[in-house]
């Protein structure tokens, strides 16, 4: 860890406006106040919360069970329902207000008002109903980012049956080992999508998916909403039904399924360090207690505000602050489906120009995205609606972050650059707009209840200046409750016994705490790589690229890119002759494809190259840090006296 670069902290300020703190939701004496508050009882200070925003079907006497850690319960004996805290209780005063502006990706607009998405995941919730999907059942939602999946979702809470949904953009294979691992009875999906122009058949996948699985598989329907009319079409009759048909005759009242505050709202698989994805498993009442609370603290949620987050609905951001938050807090927000750069790189800019964005929250990869297609583009457009800016998944880079406080902010919107994670279930880190003065590149302190240090190895918690793993000493209401079927990793991945002695949730990320207490986060502890503010587990890929018949061993690290954030490289050894010249370039491509096979488009490695062996200690093990240099395209500077067998190295500088 000593080596660690340390980020500069001597540096500029950056302070909210006047006006911007005069109408915030939170200012300087309110947030020391809920600081106080959190830090004299922090279970009594969420539970005040839980109280006051949260619709209890039965009021909870319980707040935090602590007897069996790190399975903690929140609000135990209180019952609610997640899609009646996002639909029913707008209805009194803001039925006509408008829920959703979704675009699609061929700019098609549509208005959807609280009053019709209510009506309209009542009547799929009724449809589910119909077919036996009930409380406690998973469902499978493989859908593309548009108001049918957020009706899907919101119809699986309002019944008490658990989604999970998986990322349009992951391969059959990935969506296989899913429905197994979820044993999902149903999976929801669309004819297909169109994105960026190009024409993506998800039925398809999902037939492929099933057909990978065992003949007693637990798939009972696929229902399949048609999206654009695409025609070579597979239907297997009674498995396959339309959407459409299913929910023919159904009613627009479906009184909600009250469930326990404990009760599973969904499963997210997210990438951790070895080969199989995690099933991170969220609970009802305190997530949504994070997604309502963050709305108003962070985004600081105004009634006229159009909300704008760009995330998918297949990963966490698009659950917490798409599906959930933004609704719960009966916010406006758009829907887009499309990408940056589709028709044109403008595309988000005329978004929010023609949608009157207020609150925007997006991605550093889709900034450095944005900056390298059109520095100058956003003035072309009138963004004087926007007054707050987001930004979430990966560091943000100094340069990225001036461009977006200074070409799309107008230098008048604070940025909050929000740090948590699929587990954290909503933002952990981020700076209160109205209050935090900012510093470029840091996702500055934790907001209130939310208790964060760094720790060095031996468990000590470290002050001011310091490096050190990222935890969270308190146990929160939002956090993860489970890894799906597998209690055991939940305990070892995120409690080890080895770091902190299973007292603190360990969020495997160094971060930097600067002589101001501000965060910087310094990247992953294991082995998983943040493409594009996706995460990757490297051993993930390598296990994809061992199933390949012409693959004899593979190690796979990340390398800086500027765009992505951090690039894929890929070391490969083959049985057989070692591939050169054309015949590499061949096998090169080969392997890109069966990994997009395996797993999808966005684990595909930006480069592969070949060897004769992986250089490896005595002992056997790969040597990843001479493989990261050699990425980097660095000098080997590290010790290699273990090293088995230099002359490998040698050869792997070597570009194809
Ligand atoms: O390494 C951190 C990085 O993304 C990881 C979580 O990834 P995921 O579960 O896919 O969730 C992404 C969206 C919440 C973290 O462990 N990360 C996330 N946000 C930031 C970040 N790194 C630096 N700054 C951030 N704002």
């Amino acid at each position: 860890m000593s080596n660690l670069k340390s980020v500069t902290s001597d540096i500029r300020l950056f302070k909210p406006s006047k006006s911007f703190c005069d109408i915030a939701n939170i200012n300087s004496i309110i947030l020391d106040s809920l600081n106080n508050e959190a830090k004299m009882d922090y279970p009594l200070f969420w539970a005040n919360l839980a109280k006051k925003h949260i619709h209890w079907h039965q009021p909870f006497t319980k707040i935090l069970n602590e007897d069996n850690p790190p399975f903690f319960k929140w609000f135990e004996d209180g019952v609610l329902n997640v899609s009646y805290n996002c639909l029913d209780r707008h209805l009194v005063n803001n039925a006509n207000k408008t829920a959703i502006i979704s675009e699609s990706d061929s700019g098609i607009i549509e208005k959807v008002s609280y009053k019709e998405l209510y009506s309209k995941v009542s009547v799929f919730a009724n449809a589910l109903k119909s077919i036996g999907i009930t409380k406690g059942d998973t469902v499978i939602i493989y859908m593309p980012h548009s108001i049918e999946a957020i009706v899907a979702m919101q119809a699986c809470a309002r019944i008490g049956a658990i989604h999970s949904v998986v990322f349009g953009g992951f391969s059959s294979k990935a969506l296989a080992e899913r429905v197994i691992d979820a044993n999902a009875k149903i999976v929801i999906t669309t004819d297909g999508q169109k994105r960026g122009g190009k024409i993506i058949p998800l039925k398809n996948e999902v037939d492929i998916a099933i057909d990978m699985l065992p003949h007693d598989n637990p798939i009972q329907h696929v229902i399949v909403y048609k999206k654009i009319s695409y025609e070579k079409l597979k239907w297997d009759k009674p498995r396959d039904i339309w959407w459409h048909e299913l929910i023919k005759n159904k009613s627009d009242i479906c009184p909600v399924t009250e469930v326990d505050s404990e009760h599973p709202l969904f499963i997210l698989y997210t990438s951790g360090s070895t080969g199989s994805p995690k099933g991170v498993q969220h609970s009802s009442g305190g997530y949504l207690l994070g997604s309502i609370m963050t709305m108003q603290w962070v985004f600081d949620n105004k009634p006229n505000d159009v909300f704008w987050c760009t995330a998918d609905v297949g990963w966490i951001t698009g659950h917490t602050y798409v599906c959930y938050g933004p609704l719960a807090v009966g916010a406006t927000q758009v829907v887009f489906e499309g990408v940056p750069t589709y028709p044109a790189p403008d595309r988000f800019w005329q978004i929010i120009q023609n949608h009157k964005v207020s609150v925007f929250y997006t991605a550093p990869t889709a900034i450095r995205t944005l900056i390298k297609l059109g520095y100058d583009l956003p003035q072309k457009y009138d963004l004087s609606t926007l007054r707050l800016l987001g930004s979430v998944g990966e560091p943000i880079n100094p340069e990225a972050w001036l461009w977006y406080y200074e070409t799309i902010g107008n230098k008048s919107c604070p940025i909050v650059d929000t740090w948590w994670q699929t587990e954290t279930g909503c933002h952990m880190l981020s700076p209160i707009p109205g209050v935090t003065n900012l510093k470029a590149g840091s996702c500055t302190q934790a907001i209130p209840g939310i208790m964060i240090d760094i720790i060095d190895e031996s468990g000590k918690i470290l002050g001011n200046n310091d490096n050190g793993y990222l935890v969270i000493t308190k146990p929160f209401p939002s956090q993860i409750r489970t890894i799906w079927n597998n209690p055991k990793r939940y305990e070892d991945a995120y409690y080890p016994k080895d770091i902190g002695d299973g007292k603190y949730y360990i969020a495997g990320d160094f971060a930097h705490k600067d002589k101001d207490g501000y965060f910087w986060i310094l990247g992953r502890v294991d082995d998983v790589l943040n493409v594009s503010g996706h995460r990757l587990g490297t051993m993930e890929i390598e296990s994809a690229l061992a199933l390949n018949p012409i693959v004899a061993e593979a190690a796979v690290v990340g390398r800086p890119h500027d765009i992505k954030g951090e690039a894929i490289c890929a070391f490969v050894v083959c049985r057989g002759e070692r591939p050169t010249g054309a015949k590499a370039k061949d096998i090169e491509s080969e392997l890109r494809e069966w990994i997009g096979n395996q797993i999808g488009a966005i684990a595909k490695p930006d480069e592969i190259r070949f060897g004769d062996n992986l250089p490896k200690t005595r002992s056997g093990k790969i040597m990843r840090r001479l493989l990261r240099s050699i990425a980097k395209g660095v000098e080997i500077t590290q010790d290699i006296s273990t090293l088995e067998n230099p002359a490998s190295l040698e050869q792997l500088k070597q570009v194809n």
